[in-house]
Formats: C-alpha cells, structure tokens, sequence
C-alpha cells in the first residue's frame, strides 16, 4: 500500500521504517529540512536500537523515501498518518497547532481519495477538528475519511514494538477505513481492537495515565517503606507476582519523565475538566512524580550534607534506558537543583550527552566525561539517575578506588545494597535502608 508519514519524530520514523519493512511503499515528509537532508542520508536524527539497519536497508531497496515536498507527500499516499508533536501548553492542555498544521498541508495538497490517520497522542474529538480543518481549507470537494490509531510503542524498544505490539488499535467511522488499516497491519501478527474514534483517542490517554498511576503509586509506597523499614522492591515485587496486579511499572525511583507521560496525564486532566469531571486522581499522580526530585535531594543531603563545592558525577542523563531522549528528564531538574546550590558535576551518559549539552554547555561548574569511569574519578558522590545496563554491570571496584569519598546515591535503585556496601560504600537507595 501507499503511505505516507507526517512528522519524522520517535513515531513517524520508526512507523515510516517498519511499514516499509512489511512491504509498503512509505514516503516521509517533515517541515524539519535537515532531518529530511540526515534521512535521505541513511541517519537517523534519533538513538533507537536497531533502527539504523532496517532504516538503511528500506531506503536501499526504495521501499522508503523521504522528501521535504509537501506536495510529493501527499498525492503518494493512499493512507497519510499524522505523528507531529503534541506538546503541553502551558495551562497542561495538548497544544494540537502541528495538527491543524498537518491537515491544512493535506487539504492543500489532496488530489484522490485519502484516509487520513491520526497517530499522534491527542485529546478526544480532535478527529472531529482535523475533519472541519480539511473541509475548511478543501481547494475543491475531494473525498478523504479521518482515522485514529494511536501509537503505543516504547522509546528503547520502539522496533520491537512496531513489529510485536500487545495490540493495535484503530479508530474508524466506516468499513472502508477499517479494511484499509486492517489490510496495512495484515503482516503484523497483533490483536486488533476496532473501536470508534472517539474512543481510541481516549484508549490512548488513559493507557498512559494509568501507567504514569502505577510509578506514582509505587513512589509513594517506596517513601512508607523507607519510613518504616521496609524495602519497596521486594514489596513490589511480590505485589507484580499477582497477575491482577503485573509486575511492570512497579519500579520505585526518582518518577517518570518523558515525552508522553507527564503531558498526557496534564492533557488528560485538561480533556475532564473541558467536560466538568474532576479527575483529581491525576493531579495527584503529577505532584507525587514532581516531590521525587525532593526525595532524591534529601538523599543526596543526608549523604554530602552540604552540596557548596561538591564534586558530584552523574551517570544517566535519557529519561530512560536505551533512548537518548531528555525531554522532561528527572535529570535536567537535578542538575538545576545541585547546580543552585553551587556543587559541581560531571555528567556521563552512552548516548543523551549531545542533547543535554543544548540544555546545560560545558562550564566552570559542569563538565561532561569521555567515559563513565573517568567521569568518577576523584568524586564526592555517585548519583544514578538512569538505569542503564552499563552502570548495572559497573567494576564497582575500580569505581570505588577512584572516588574522593565512596557515597553511591542511587535513584533508580540498580544495585545490592548489601553488595555495594561490602565493598566499601556508603549506599543511598530509594524506599530502602541505607
Ligand atoms: N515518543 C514516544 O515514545 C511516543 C509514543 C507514543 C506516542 N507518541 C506521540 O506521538 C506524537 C509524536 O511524538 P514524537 O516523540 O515522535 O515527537 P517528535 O517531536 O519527536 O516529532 C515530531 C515531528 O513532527 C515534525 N513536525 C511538526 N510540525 C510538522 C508539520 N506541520 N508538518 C510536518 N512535520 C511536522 C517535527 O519537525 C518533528 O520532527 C506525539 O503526539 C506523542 O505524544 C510518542
């Protein structure tokens, strides 16, 4: 089939990537030249495991272009997704202007029957307002149907979850639009849910927000824990054991961060209060995740006690393993935090230091390491902020023989902490004795 891909981001590229490996004819646009310039190129603007491969190997065989003519675009595809960007605005509401902006380029250029899908994350009914903008700005009356498909897959794991996700859901108001994206998936070996649009948008959102509900959930029971005593992993642990409950997203630690979850539980407290429903639930989930940093700072205190001067290095800067995405990482608010109180840091990560280096550039205060061991040497403290498996699997030893002071504070609890004090630390885990 024939598609084109809106918006050359996590989504669009891996979407445009794995239709062309099941054997669709993908062409991608993005307002962005110089990501089209990269792709055409074979580079991916992004770290996604096993991207760069299948990427090169689609645009060999042609099966995959990329062009910066909104034109070429959109008379290629018979189906067109949106996957721009849907940031917060300020008042946590969804800013849907890339939206709009990609069904004005559609109507400008439509010149036979489309389906129109929309993947980005969106607020229920905007189906509805991307329908009204292509009537609004239609040159001539053409035939086209909206469609909702929202995008479920995992920043890290993006690859895998294009070609195995747990289900695919597609939002559709006819029999047409259903055979076509039953027909685009048909390779795919996936659950499909059919539902009707409106409710695909909301499937979305309250998948996310439900799962943002479990982290906050946990994090508050890893601060009862470390008041009373007790250890929040083994609590989770044998909570996740019951089937009921499932042992994902049980991880205690410093919250989640991200692209999605801290906007889409914002947009969705936003999407009730558009309808006079309070969801207060999710204010809640919000001011747990923020109080994390606090409870890491409170660590960090009680183990350098004051922070003026403090040679700190930090390993993990992504909001998660495996991504090099820093968008709304726990991390760029840590940095503040020691940073206002005049330590000094050195930061290491595998692959997110190009984009924090935008956020915070090398300075008298803040450097960045070549390698994670060089980034500990002669430090007063260890801050584990992102649970990478290279710092899961660090020489501990070495590490600890080139620090000023052995202090470890980690907030994604990756180590034993019988282990890490046996060879000579001071350990600062979250919802643990340390
Ligand atoms: N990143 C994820 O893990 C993930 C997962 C599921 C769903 N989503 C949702 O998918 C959507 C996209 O997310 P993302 O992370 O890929 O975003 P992104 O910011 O990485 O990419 C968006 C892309 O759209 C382009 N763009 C903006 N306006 C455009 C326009 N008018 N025409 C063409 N291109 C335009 C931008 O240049 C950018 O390359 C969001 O709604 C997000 O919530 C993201």
């Amino acid at each position: 089939m024939k598609v084109t891909i809106i918006g050359l981001g996590y989504v669009g590229i891996t979407t445009a990537t794995g239709l062309a490996e099941i054997g669709h004819e993908v062409k991608g646009y993005d307002i962005d030249e110089d990501k089209i310039i990269k792709l055409k190129d074979g580079k991916s603007p992004i770290y996604e495991p096993g991207l760069d491969e299948l990427l090169l190997k689609n645009l060999k065989t042609g099966k995959l272009v990329f062009t910066s003519s909104k034109q070429e675009a959109i008379e290629h595809g018979d189906i067109i997704f949106i996957c721009t960007g849907t940031p917060s605005r300020i008042d946590g509401s969804a800013d849907l202007s890339q939206v709009e902006d990609a069904a004005k380029t559609v109507a400008k250029h439509i010149n036979n029957f489309k389906l129109i899908v929309e993947k980005s994350t969106v607020p229920v009914k905007t189906a509805q307002w991307i329908e009204r903008t292509m009537r609004l700005h239609l040159k001539r009356p053409i035939d086209f149907e909206v469609a909702s498909n929202p995008e479920f897959l995992k920043e890290g794991e993006a690859i895998r979850d294009f070609f195995k996700p747990d289900r695919i859901v597609i939002g559709v108001k006819s029999k047409r639009a259903e055979r076509l994206l039953r027909e685009l998936y048909k390779p795919i070996k996936a659950p499909l849910v059919v539902t009707d649009i409106n409710t695909a948008e909301i499937i979305k959102h309250a998948s996310n927000a439900f799962l943002a509900t479990k982290i906050s959930f946990i994090n508050m029971i890893s601060d009862l824990c470390e008041m009373a005593g007790a250890d929040v992993d083994l609590v989770a642990k044998a909570m996740g054991m019951d089937k009921r409950i499932g042992k994902r997203f049980l991880k205690a630690g410093i919250g989640y961060g991200g692209s999605c979850f801290p906007k889409d539980v914002k947009a969705l407290y936003f999407v009730g209060k558009q309808y006079g429903l309070d969801f207060k639930l999710l204010k809640d989930v919000q001011e747990i995740n923020e109080s994390r940093i606090d409870t890491l700072m409170k660590h960090l205190k009680k183990a350098l006690w004051n922070l003026k001067d403090k040679h700190i290095a930090i390993w993990g800067l992504s909001f998660k393993p495996n991504t090099d995405d820093i968008r709304e990482a726990p991390s760029i608010k840590v940095i503040k935090r020691i940073l206002d109180e005049k330590g000094r840091l050195t930061l290491y990560d595998p692959v997110a230091m190009h984009n924090m280096q935008r956020i915070y550039p090398e300075n008298m205060f803040l450097h960045y390491a070549k390698d994670m061991y060089q980034s500990v040497k002669d430090k007063e403290a260890l801050l584990i902020l992102t649970e990478w498996d290279i710092f899961k699997n660090a020489d501990l030893e070495k590490v600890r023989s080139l620090m000023q002071t052995p202090i470890i504070v980690d907030g994604r609890n990756i180590y034993n902490p019988k282990k890490v004090k046996k060879l000579g630390f001071e350990y600062y885990p979250m919802g643990k004795m340390s």
